[in-house]
């Protein structure tokens, strides 16, 4: 057998646990990884797996060779370091040993769930990203956008959005590429920066229709959160975190991509085109 063929052979073999496989990233992680050979096994509470529920976890992680983690609703949730730890140690107990991290880049709060996956006796690798893209073209922002408006607490700061489908790319690459990654902390942003006035006019010229960005303070964006019913506790970490990373931390780019996949990341203009023309911000 060639070297090649030797390494799609252990690849095809490979069965990677895939979990948020319901959500943005995850959702491309198994997409990626299934096209890559990998056999992927989807976790999500459909599926029983429950980030909540320890008992849930050796059935979804026996006879698999990896997987991805990410935590909800956020890795810097005051849990996720307990969970990521907990998990981390049965995935090894298991004989899961590569795990890959989905984190969050300049984010604080998250520190504690990432130093959990090192000190777990895992192949980690951690994949701090960039704000995704897809925050604006899925999820609970899209709303208002179909209404016309974007509100949010970003103030004019400058961001690399990146998008999900090169966090999973990368993943998969990762997940592929034997030890090659493990142990390292990858920083993954999109190419250029925009500020979020300027990404909602992108996806504004891209739709046709006028859409318009207003920014507001965290703690009234918070405030007005909470009228909608999100809990207290989720409240008071968004606003956390928003003021966190909205402080220009994050306001430049990095080459994580390129160096993992050998080319650029999606640019924000493709992404906007694609996602208007799948009818993302029709309502
Ligand atoms: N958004 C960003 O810009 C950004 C940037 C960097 C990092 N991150 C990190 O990315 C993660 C979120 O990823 P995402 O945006 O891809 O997810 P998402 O679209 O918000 O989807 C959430 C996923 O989590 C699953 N889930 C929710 N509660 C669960 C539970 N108790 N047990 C098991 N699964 C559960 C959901 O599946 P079911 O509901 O089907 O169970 C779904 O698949 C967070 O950790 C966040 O900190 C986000």
């Amino acid at each position: 057998m060639t070297e090649n063929a030797a390494d799609k052979a252990n690849t095809q073999a490979m069965t990677v646990v895939v979990t948020g496989a319901s959500g943005r990233a995850g959702s491309r992680v198994a997409r990626a990884a299934s096209a890559a050979g990998l056999t992927v096994r989807e976790a999500s509470r459909a599926r029983g797996f429950d980030w909540e529920d320890p008992t849930t976890w050796a059935e979804t992680l026996r006879d698999a060779d990896a997987a991805y983690l990410m935590y909800p609703s956020d890795i810097g949730a005051p849990a996720a370091a307990e969970g990521i730890d907990a998990l981390a140690r049965e995935a090894v107990g298991l004989g899961v040993r590569r795990l890959v991290l989905l984190s969050a880049r300049g984010e604080d709060q998250a520190l504690p769930a990432e130093e959990a996956l090192r000190s777990s006796g895992a192949h980690w690798t951690v994949v701090r990203a960039a704000w995704f893209a897809q925050n604006l073209s899925e999820g609970p922002l899209v709303e208002g956008m179909v209404h016309g408006e974007l509100v949010f607490p970003a103030g004019e700061v400058t961001e690399p959005f990146i998008d999900v489908r090169d966090i999973a790319d990368v993943v998969t690459a990762v997940l592929t590429s034997g030890d090659g990654y493990a142990g390292r902390t990858l920083e993954l942003t999109g190419p250029r920066l925009l500020s979020w006035r300027e990404a909602v006019a992108e996806i504004s010229a891209a739709t046709g229709s006028t859409i318009t960005y207003t920014p507001v303070p965290t703690r009234a964006y918070g405030e007005a959160l909470a009228g909608f019913g999100v809990p207290p506790e989720e409240v008071e970490l968004l606003v956390d975190v928003f003021e966190t990373l909205m402080d220009g931390r994050n306001a430049h780019v990095t080459d994580g991509v390129r160096e993992v996949l050998g080319r650029a990341p999606r640019d924000f203009t493709d992404f906007a085109r694609e996602a208007a023309a799948a009818g993302a911000w029709k309502g």
